[in-house]
């Protein structure tokens, strides 16, 4: 019976995993169920050898389903432990644990989105900025910004123009980003 129901909730956790994004929304990854564990493993058949011939994204794409796996394991009541071994095999293993402190970011899992309409031009506000500089200063990850207008703003705008033009000159990014776009059905 307990099997049963922590089978049930690893299913639900899966379900949130799923929801993270992906470059072109490829979704490269499987999960496994074990009795303590959901291993997840890249699926190098939506690799995109055009865009990220090194599977960066890729893995950067696994990294997200990830982080959904564990805030959404915390918020069934399960405390998770990562590890990643030389096989890209990502192990998550999840033990209950009554003592668990909610996690907000929860609730964001099933509204986020990737927004591509255009900007408005507004500035973000400073006080938003400041917390999502102090919420992401580890050891490991830094987030910095540059005002719009600075000269190193300017440098990075116009790399970034140019590597989107070379994009878009580019007939096998072209192909390859039509061959994973898939389109509502249109009224008839
Ligand atoms: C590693 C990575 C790279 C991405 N690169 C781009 C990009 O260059 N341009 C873009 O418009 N969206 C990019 N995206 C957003 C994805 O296209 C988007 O997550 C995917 O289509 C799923 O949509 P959703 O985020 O609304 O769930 C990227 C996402 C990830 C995880």
């Amino acid at each position: 019976m307990k099997e049963a129901l922590q089978k049930d909730d690893f299913y639900k956790i899966i379900n949130y995993a799923i929801k993270a994004p992906s470059g072109h929304n490829t979704q490269p990854w499987f999960f496994a169920i074990y009795e303590n564990s959901i291993i997840i493993t890249p699926n190098f058949e939506r690799s995109l050898p055009a865009v990220d011939p090194n599977n960066r994204e890729l893995f950067i794409s696994l990294g997200c389903a990830v982080e959904n796996l564990c805030i959404a394991a915390n918020h069934y009541g399960y405390e998770s432990q990562t590890d990643i071994n030389s096989e890209w095999k990502i192990t998550v293993t999840l033990n209950k644990n009554s003592e668990i402190i909610p996690d907000t970011l929860f609730e964001q899992i099933s509204i986020r989105q990737t927004n591509r309409l255009l900007y408005n031009g507004n500035s973000i506000y400073q006080s938003i900025l400041d917390d999502v500089i102090i919420a992401s200063q580890t050891d490991s990850v830094k987030i910095q910004v540059f005002e719009r207008n600075s000269p190193t703003f300017d440098i990075l705008k116009n790399l970034v123009l140019e590597g989107n033009s070379q994009q878009l000159n580019n007939e096998n990014f072209k192909q390859e980003l039509i061959s994973w776009i898939r389109y509502n059905k249109k009224d008839t």
